[in-house]
């Protein structure tokens, strides 16, 4: 059975203004776009959606657009929220959902995140929907048991059909932005071991098909070897998206992964 299509996503997070934005997003485009074979997405802060989404257009890019956060209703007296809708009306085609930081900074649980990624899916955005453990829940020895547990709430009432809509992200939280990665056998267990959650939750199919991305201080010196292996499908990356440079020479690990 062939891998699946590799994917990369540059999660911006709350970083830059608005000249910063279009200036990456045609330096990522420059970049990245004689590059196939690969599913590229950039997630910037959502003051600079239609910026950006203008940029890479007039640049003839095809690096989709994401968000890196929603509501799950569609509008309404929710002040400082942005609804599914309004995001695909800014260009996106895809949302983050069950980010780390949306987990840990912000307190979202499992209900809202599957409220979340069952809104997405309604409203016709494909969803990253991002897993992993703690530092103290890997010690503990629960990675795989933490893993399960975030894909069963979030998948709760998606249908097989659905799940072509959406990726996973497997995130260890102990990795994100700290320059300390999983050695690549470590998230390739994890990976496989998503997989066969999948494959319980679905069907084969689903499991076979589903894209699971590594994330977590992914950089141009680890990438290829982490895209490399068997169930990796590519990678959500932070900081080293905001170097056009580091972003591109990513994407093209995964090209050869
Ligand atoms: P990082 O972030 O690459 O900076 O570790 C990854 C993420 O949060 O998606």
């Amino acid at each position: 059975m062939p891998k699946r299509k590799p994917f990369v996503g540059g999660n911006w997070k709350m970083n830059g203004d608005s000249h910063a934005a279009a200036d990456l997003a045609r330096a990522v485009g420059d970049r990245v776009n004689a590059v196939s074979g690969v599913d590229i997405a950039i997630f910037p802060p959502a003051p600079y959606l239609t910026l950006v989404r203008d940029t890479l257009h007039e640049h003839g890019s095809n690096i989709a657009l994401g968000g890196q956060n929603m509501f799950d209703q569609d509008d309404g007296a929710f002040t400082g929220e942005v609804s599914a809708a309004m995001l695909a009306d800014c260009g996106c085609e895809f949302v983050l959902v069950g980010h780390s930081e949306r987990r840990h900074v912000f307190g979202e649980g499992d209900e809202i995140i599957n409220r979340k990624v069952r809104r997405a899916l309604i409203s016709d955005l494909k969803v990253v929907l991002c897993i992993g453990e703690t530092l103290d829940q890997r010690e503990a020895g629960r990675t795989d048991e933490v893993n399960e547990d975030q894909l069963t709430a979030a998948l709760a009432e998606i249908s097989a059909r659905q799940m072509a809509k959406v990726t996973i992200a497997y995130e260890p939280v102990w990795a994100i932005g700290t320059g300390m990665t999983a050695t690549p056998d470590d998230a390739q267990n994890a990976h496989a071991k998503i997989r066969s959650v999948l494959r319980e939750l679905f069907t084969a199919d689903v499991a076979a098909e589903t894209r699971i991305q590594y994330g977590g201080s992914v950089k141009p010196s680890n990438a290829a070897e982490l895209f490399g292996m068997a169930d990796i499908d590519g990678g959500l990356i932070g900081g080293a998206s905001l170097k056009a440079d580091d972003f591109a020479e990513i994407v093209r690990a995964a090209m050869e992964g």
